[in-house]
């Protein structure tokens, strides 16, 4: 049994409290996988989508008692709501003080730049989770199990092309986290070219003397 089981069932509609497990049972294997704190992506998993079936006016009630500002972005999709109502509800409510749980949940939607490993985990698990059968999921799920960030930046991908295919707002965190996937692996590859040049270039007998004598 998994921690908040029976909270969660209690609270969300069967779907939803079976994909929550089914969340909570990926984000354990990503950990796993990836060498990140196992039960921290477990309990992630669980709360990640804890206010997902509250109404509007209760997201909005709950931001207005806690004081919790959204970004006109984030006002313009409702659907992102449950993200900061669900970070605050489990750090206020269920008074779990972890930061890392915290932002692991509130960046589940939009992901953003800088993500921590557990946010990636959560993240990814939210799109490979056992319950999801959109096309592209198996291949997906083959990709989260041999390269996290990869798998991370493929889910992002996925994300900007459909939001922009139907007009929707694309959030900046979103276009950020994706920008900064590029520049990390351009970065990587140009450090590469580089290091490939410099040690050609040092294997050769006259640049040795040149930079040694
Ligand atoms: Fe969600
Ligand atoms: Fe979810």
């Amino acid at each position: 049994m998994f921690p908040f089981e029976k909270f969660i069932r209690e609270r969300l509609t069967e779907k939803r409290f079976r994909h929550s497990v089914n969340v909570a049972r990926a984000a354990r294997w990503l950990a796993f996988k990836y060498d990140a704190n196992e039960e921290k992506a477990v309990i992630a998993g669980m709360l990640h989508d804890i206010t997902k079936e509250w109404k509007v006016h209760e997201h909005m009630a709950f931001l207005h008692n806690y004081n919790i500002g959204v970004t006109s972005y984030e006002y313009s999709s409702k659907k992102l709501f449950h993200s900061i109502t669900g970070a605050c509800f489990v750090n206020i409510i269920l008074k779990i003080p972890d930061m890392d749980i915290f932002n692991a949940i509130r960046f589940h939607t939009t992901a953003r730049a800088g993500m921590s490993k557990l946010e990636k985990i959560v993240y990814l698990a939210d799109f490979i989770s056992e319950d999801r059968c959109f096309g592209g999921v198996d291949k997906l799920r083959a990709l989260a199990s041999f390269n996290l960030n990869d798998a991370v930046f493929a889910g992002l991908s996925d994300t900007i092309q459909e939001l922009s295919h139907n007009n929707k707002i694309i959030h900046p965190n979103t276009l950020n986290a994706y920008n900064e996937h590029i520049l990390v692996n351009e970065k990587e590859k140009s450090l590469q070219i580089g290091e490939y040049y410099i040690s050609k270039c040092l294997s050769t007998k006259s640049l040795k003397k040149s930079v040694f004598i």
